[in-house]
């Protein structure tokens, strides 16, 4: 049974996946941790929190809370900064089979190109994934992906900075995510990975004010699966590059519905909070989804939903 995925075929240095399954930024930590009930080298990647050129405290508390079907978080890219993720946390992923694509994110585009300069030849760094998506910093992040223009810019800036693999993470906080993905594509991405969280809010009834410090947060969770399938449908349809799936996967059937609507590789969030185990149960499932079907290669489920 063939399970591996070339995410960045057009990159010298290419990004293969051993299987579909990734983590999803922000909810695996740095995967250094040891606190994952699996062998996390089981997984086709790991991604890590999102990561700025200084270290970051993060919004104002509370910053989590449950919702119907899902979770609003406000964290604001909490995280220890570019230059301890390279001394601390490159050398242990250096060590790993599992490849590692660090998430980054920034308030101007030279944030972001020098990110990418930073983490070029860093050993332990398999492909960057830039967040222009990120609906809990005030400057920067889903600014970034509000318009093809300013996504593309990014994108070029970044590119032009390292010869990483670019994967380039769309917000679903806009009217044409197919056009902002033309233009990402076209300014050169490797891979499209899409969605990150919706912005929210809830408002607690007895102070009568926003309850997350921040106001607002972004949704994640079952609650978003249909809208982030919608959207990787959309742009699997627009684009002819790698794309990765996510919003809402919790189990094998959930991730078989991404690669069928187009995405080559698929990440759990919100999931593996509520169930650690979950991307192992995700991809046990789809090797016995495979297995059932007498499917030999996954690539030929990508998009076959697709008309
Ligand atoms: C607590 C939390 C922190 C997150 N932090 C990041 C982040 O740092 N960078 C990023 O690109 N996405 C971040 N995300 C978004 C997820 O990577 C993912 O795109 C989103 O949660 C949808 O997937 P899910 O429904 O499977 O969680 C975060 C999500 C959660 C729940």
């Amino acid at each position: 049974m063939k399970l591996s995925a070339q995410l960045a075929p057009k990159n010298e240095r290419g990004l293969l996946l051993a299987n579909p399954v990734m983590t999803a930024s922000g909810t695996f930590g740095y995967g250094t941790e040891d606190n994952h009930p699996f062998d996390i080298q089981r997984l086709g990647a790991v991604v890590c929190k999102g990561t700025t050129l200084e270290p970051w405290n993060g919004n104002p508390q509370p910053r989590i809370i449950e919702t119907a079907g899902g979770m609003l978080n406000s964290i604001g890219l909490q995280n220890i900064g570019v230059a301890a993720l390279i001394k601390e946390k490159a050398p242990i992923w250096a060590k790993w089979q599992v490849p590692v694509v660090v998430n980054i994110a920034g308030e101007t585009i030279d944030d972001y190109a020098k990110l990418a300069r930073l983490l070029d030849r860093v050993a332990g760094v398999s492909a960057l994934e830039v967040n222009i998506s990120c609906p809990n910093i005030k400057a920067g992040g889903a600014e970034f992906g509000a318009s093809a223009e300013s996504a593309a810019k990014v994108t070029v800036a970044v590119r032009k900075a390292t010869s990483l693999p670019v994967m380039v993470k769309l917000s679903p906080d806009v009217s044409d995510i197919a056009g902002i993905a033309i233009a990402v594509a076209q300014a050169g991405a490797d891979a499209i990975s899409l969605i990150n969280t919706l912005k929210g809010m809830v408002i607690d009834i007895d102070k009568r004010k926003p309850l997350l410090g921040n106001v607002t947060g972004g949704l994640s969770g079952p609650a978003i699966k249909p809208v982030a399938l919608a959207m990787v449908y959309r742009v699997a349809g627009a684009v002819n590059l790698p794309i990765v799936g996510c919003g809402g996967i919790s189990n094998a059937a959930d991730a078989i519905e991404f690669i069928m609507a187009g995405a080559s590789a698929v990440q759990v969030g919100t999931a593996g909070l509520v169930n650690p185990g979950a991307p192992i149960d995700v991809l046990e499932g789809i090797e016995k989804f495979m297995l059932d079907e007498g499917i030999e290669d996954i690539a030929s489920l990508v998009g076959v939903a697709q008309d």
